[in-house]
């Protein structure tokens, strides 16, 4: 199943989802209004909002709370990445110029704040469990800052192992699928062993999206909209390199850590390093990770009653295996 394919299905739901967060951005200030707007016409995948409103269907009624948290997923998302593009100085996104490069680092960082701020204010609006819901996106918030901050501490030491990466891609952003399926499954009120099957799909669907992202890093591809070798460039290692030095005798994996430890001042070394993981399996080795994940997601929705919505959550993990963008 494509993205778009899903899009369709739950056009009618997206569309009061959608709303929802134009509602809550809604300002007299000119620029904000201006670029909220221009970032919600370049919306991106939803996935998240696919994935809140899939989880409540499969567990039960959506409520009016499911398209509020719905909304604060997306709305917390998209403030995310108007930080990380700072974090990461990153000139392009969707296809189209970041807001840290049109309009620079402060005004990205702003809008990241209020749009984060919406989010809180839409989950506080919730009639079932605010607080509980609340704990749950705090807690990932705490994730993320913790994911980036390790992220950063592991790239001036170069020493990731899996164990690492795995804890930094759980924290930057599997913990948000996470929120977002176990606030969908409280929002229809859903038992608390289907919240944890979901909460464990969730989890494994995440990490596989983001091997994915990784992947894709090492690939040139202008349908993915954002440039590749980043992740190499900020001396960040994730598992395509992982796989490539395990597959190596140890003294050689040394010497590539220590090449990728000086890249700052040898930029040139980059390409010697993208060869060396294209070499030895490290995209082959990611991809069977990811797909090891994908099917610990399939397992952990079988308790879930057969539903229309169950069969999507089963097809949105193909999606993460195969997807372009
Ligand atoms: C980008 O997420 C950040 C990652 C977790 C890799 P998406 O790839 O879901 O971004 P959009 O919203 O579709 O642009
Ligand atoms: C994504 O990390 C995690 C976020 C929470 C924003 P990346 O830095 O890998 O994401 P992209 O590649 O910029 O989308
Ligand atoms: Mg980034
Ligand atoms: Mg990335």
């Amino acid at each position: 199943m494509d993205k778009l394919s899903l899009k369709e299905y739950l056009a009618a739901d997206l569309a009061k989802v959608s709303a929802l967060m134009k509602e809550s951005l809604a300002s007299d200030i000119g620029l904000l209004e201006k670029t909220n707007e221009a970032i919600m016409q370049n919306s991106g995948k939803q996935l998240r909002p696919i994935l809140v409103l899939l989880v409540a269907k499969a567990c039960g009624v959506p409520t009016e709370d499911t398209y509020r948290f719905a909304a604060a997923t997306e709305l917390l998302h998209n403030a995310t990445l108007l930080h990380d593009d700072v974090a990461d100085n990153s000139p392009t996104r969707r296809g189209a110029p970041t807001t840290m490069s049109l309009l620079g680092s402060r005004a990205s960082v702003l809008l990241g704040d209020f749009w984060l701020v919406k989010a809180v204010d839409r989950i506080l609006e919730a009639d079932y469990e605010p607080g509980v819901v609340i704990r749950l996106f705090a807690r990932t918030l705490s994730d993320l800052a913790e994911g980036e901050m390790l992220q950063l501490q592991k790239a001036s030491s170069c020493d990731t192992d899996e164990k690492d990466y795995l804890r930094i891609i759980y924290n930057k952003t599997a913990s948000l699928f996470v929120a977002a399926a176990r606030s969908a499954a409280i929002s229809v009120h859903a038992d608390g062993q289907h919240i944890e099957a979901v909460s464990t799909y969730a989890k494994a669907l995440g990490l596989a999206f983001q091997i994915k992202d990784d992947i894709f890093d090492y690939q040139e591809n202008a349908a993915i909209g954002k440039p590749s070798g980043q992740d190499l460039h900020e001396r960040k290692i994730t598992i395509p390199l992982l796989g490539a030095l395990a597959n190596v005798p140890a003294t050689q994996a040394a010497l590539i850590r220590r090449m990728v430890s000086a890249l700052p001042a040898h930029p040139e070394n980059q390409p010697l390093v993208v060869e060396f993981v294209k070499g030895n399996g490290g995209l082959e080795y990611a991809q069977s990770r990811l797909e090891d994940f994908l099917n610990e997601a399939r397992e952990a929705i079988a308790v879930l009653p057969d539903s229309p919505e169950k069969d999507r959550l089963l097809k949105l993990t193909d999606f993460v295996s195969e997807r372009e963008s």
